[in-house]
């Protein structure tokens, strides 16, 4: 049996738990694909995967990651449709900061024809987030006034630019002058810092408040969140860059104007197949249109998945963060 190299959590902690080891290749076995990874997505979810914080930790040693896109190495028993050498992606799939990972046949993604490696890898976790985020939790109409947290990171950007599709007016926060001027340029009608969102917020609204807010930053801006919101307003929360938010008193909706509030994660939005390609069918489709710009912010090799867990987690980072094993 062949080795491969791979990325191994021993122990867990901060970025120096993140070590590179040769590990055997895994064989296909009834309902997989091996694939050998072209490019592994970089996500939040990894950092709480090695710290061990509930519910990513689980058992030791582990390969971390979930995402990526690479090119079929063999195939198992009873699988059909697919075959060696076809470009796949995938999210949900453990192990995928690896040269080489076992996918689930139900849960490849077939990568369409002019649709680059690399880029299908970038918009797995994140694009599809951003798909159900404006599209089913709250779907975005014409003219609704839209608040997007950290519009410049690996979520942010993309949503920006769905919402605007959506006819969505986007009031976009960013901690840098060059973080705001991302944003702009994937559409934000306006861009501020984490201080007066809310202010302007009901500025741009007339008054009312905004009809959405996309909070992937959480303890942080939450409060201020909340505040931003019009009556009947709802309140996403997608994450905690900053920090969970504490435990939350369900009469403050009442208070902030019979308020909305959710807690979605992605896991429950591509659980079947169908789901899983109708989501990223949209964004292979936009990208293909020229409706989609996929901003790769840094790209890694394998053995600096340290480095690259770092730069997300201290904020230096814009966009999707990538490993490529090659
Ligand atoms: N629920 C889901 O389905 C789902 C799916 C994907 C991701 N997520 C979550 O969404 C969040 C964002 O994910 P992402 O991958 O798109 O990350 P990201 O936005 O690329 O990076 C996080 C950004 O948050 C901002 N931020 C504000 N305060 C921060 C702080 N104290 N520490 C660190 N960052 C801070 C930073 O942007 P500025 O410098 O501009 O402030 C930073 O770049 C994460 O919590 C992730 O777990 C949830």
């Amino acid at each position: 049996m062949s080795d491969m190299r791979a990325v191994v959590i021993e122990r867990h902690g901060g970025p120096e738990v993140l070590t590179l080891a040769d590990r055997p290749s895994p064989e296909a076995g009834s309902g997989q694909l091996l694939v050998d990874v072209a490019a592994a997505g970089v996500n939040y979810m990894d950092i709480y995967q090695r710290q061990g914080l509930p519910p990513y930790g689980g058992n030791l040693p582990v390969v971390p990651g979930a995402e990526g896109a690479g090119t079929v190495a063999a195939v198992g028993a009873d699988v059909s449709g697919v075959a060696v050498g076809d470009r796949v992606a995938w999210t949900g799939v453990p192990g995928s900061y690896a040269e080489r990972v076992l996918i689930p046949a139900d849960r490849a993604v077939p990568v369409p024809d002019g649709i680059d490696t690399r880029v299908a890898a970038a918009v797995m976790l994140q694009g599809a987030t951003a798909q159900y985020l404006c599209h089913d939790t709250f779907p975005v109409a014409e003219g609704d006034v839209v608040v997007v947290h950290a519009a410049a990171g690996g979520v942010g950007l993309l949503l920006t630019q769905m919402v605007k599709r959506r006819g969505g007016i986007v009031v976009a926060t960013t901690s840098t002058t060059d973080k705001a001027e991302l944003a702009r340029q994937a559409g934000a009608d306006h861009v501020t810092g984490y201080d007066d969102f809310g202010a302007l917020a009901k500025q741009v609204s007339g008054g009312a408040g905004a009809a959405v807010v996309y909070d992937g930053v959480g303890a942080a801006t939450f409060d201020d969140s909340l505040a931003a919101l019009r009556p009947r307003g709802y309140m996403v929360l997608y994450g905690a860059a900053s920090g969970p938010v504490p435990p939350f008193d369900l009469q403050r909706l009442a208070a902030g104007g019979s308020l909305f509030i959710t807690r979605p994660t992605l896991a429950h939005h591509v659980a079947n197949r169908e789901e899983l390609l109708r989501r990223t069918g949209d964004l292979f489709s936009w990208i293909g249109q020229g409706q989609l710009q996929v901003r790769i912010g840094a790209t890694y090799p394998l053995e600096d998945a340290a480095r690259a867990q770092e730069d997300l987690g201290a904020r230096r980072t814009t966009g999707k963060l990538l490993l490529l094993p090659d």
